[in-house]
């Protein structure tokens, strides 16, 4: 016989939300079906939401009509966030967000970080700590590209040969933020020039070229083409050599899931198990997401 509840108890399972996963025909990626992020998500869900990150790398909730404060609060149950270093492409009152878009304000000057992800990378990897995951909230799409793609970075690993696996397990490489920003900039004028604040928060840090997912245990390259500057240890030649192989072999096709972005996605991915790039859009279309990056810790 069930147990009844007393009159006082509180309302059962007023917070539960059921949802779904549906694991994507790729190799990385579910989609979360049912689950409102602007309503109470309680413990157990959080639990299989936080196994089901861990499984996937990426997870794709649908049409989420939410705040950037409940952006930032969902954000927030996974870790302590990160702030931008390009204080110019904060939303507002919510430094946590980073307003990553192409469109110009009427005076002429970004919205956001208009060539973010133009090329492979992994969130903030030139910081002593990079991050966890990334969560991007689609605000305006436009009509044709702007797909967001997701490479396996286990995967890639897995897949080196053996004799190359055991040449770069346990080498180091530095990443760094101000290595490219130049270059960037060169080429897209509309980027802030940095104060000498900013270039102070940015040094660059040195990571492992092989790291160990510190919740499964697996091991995952960590160089990205955008980020990472050299191979210590190695002479830069050899070093550029072979950060290019291991670059080009880490983003093959079948290591990629492409994002095709739908109003309202939220899309929440790990950084410390996969690359991803914005594969571009027409200059004339409107594109606006907003991005939390949960902190992450030092990788071994
Ligand atoms: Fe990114």
């Amino acid at each position: 016989m069930p147990a009844l509840l007393s009159p006082d108890a509180p309302p059962r399972a007023s917070s539960q939300q059921h949802f779904e996963l549906r694991r994507f025909d790729a190799p990385v990626g579910a989609e979360v079906i049912g689950l409102d992020i602007a309503k109470p998500i309680d413990d157990a869900a959080f639990a299989r939401l936080h196994r089901a990150h861990l499984d996937h790398h990426v997870l794709v909730f649908r049409d989420q009509r939410i705040t950037p404060a409940q952006h930032i609060a969902f954000s927030r149950r996974f870790g302590p966030l990160d702030i931008h270093v390009l204080h110019q492409f904060h939303l507002g009152d919510h430094p946590e967000i980073l307003i990553v878009s192409n469109i110009k304000k009427d005076n002429g000057e970004p919205l956001g970080l208009g060539d973010a992800g133009a090329y492979w990378h992994s969130d903030i990897s030139y910081k002593p700590e990079p991050s966890l995951g990334s969560l991007l909230h689609a605000q305006e799409l436009p009509g044709e590209g702007g797909d967001t793609l997701f490479a396996d970075q286990h995967l890639a690993w897995e897949a080196l040969a053996p004799a190359l696996q055991q040449r770069v397990l346990g080498l180091k490489a530095e990443h760094s933020y101000l290595a490219k920003y130049e270059a960037l900039r060169a080429k897209n004028p509309w980027r802030p020039a940095l104060s000498q604040a900013q270039i102070d928060k940015v040094a660059p840090a040195v990571h492992p070229v092989v790291r160990t997912h510190p919740e499964t245990g697996r091991k995952a390259l960590f160089v990205s083409e955008h980020f990472t500057t050299r191979i210590l240890g190695l002479p830069q030649d050899e070093g550029d050599a072979l950060l290019a192989e291991l670059c080009a072999n880490s983003v093959k096709s079948e290591f990629v899931y492409r994002h095709r972005w739908a109003p309202h996605d939220l899309v929440f991915w790990d950084n410390r198990s996969l690359m991803h790039l914005a594969a571009g859009t027409p200059d004339a279309l409107r594109r606006k997401l907003y991005r939390t990056t949960v902190r992450g810790d030092a990788p071994f």
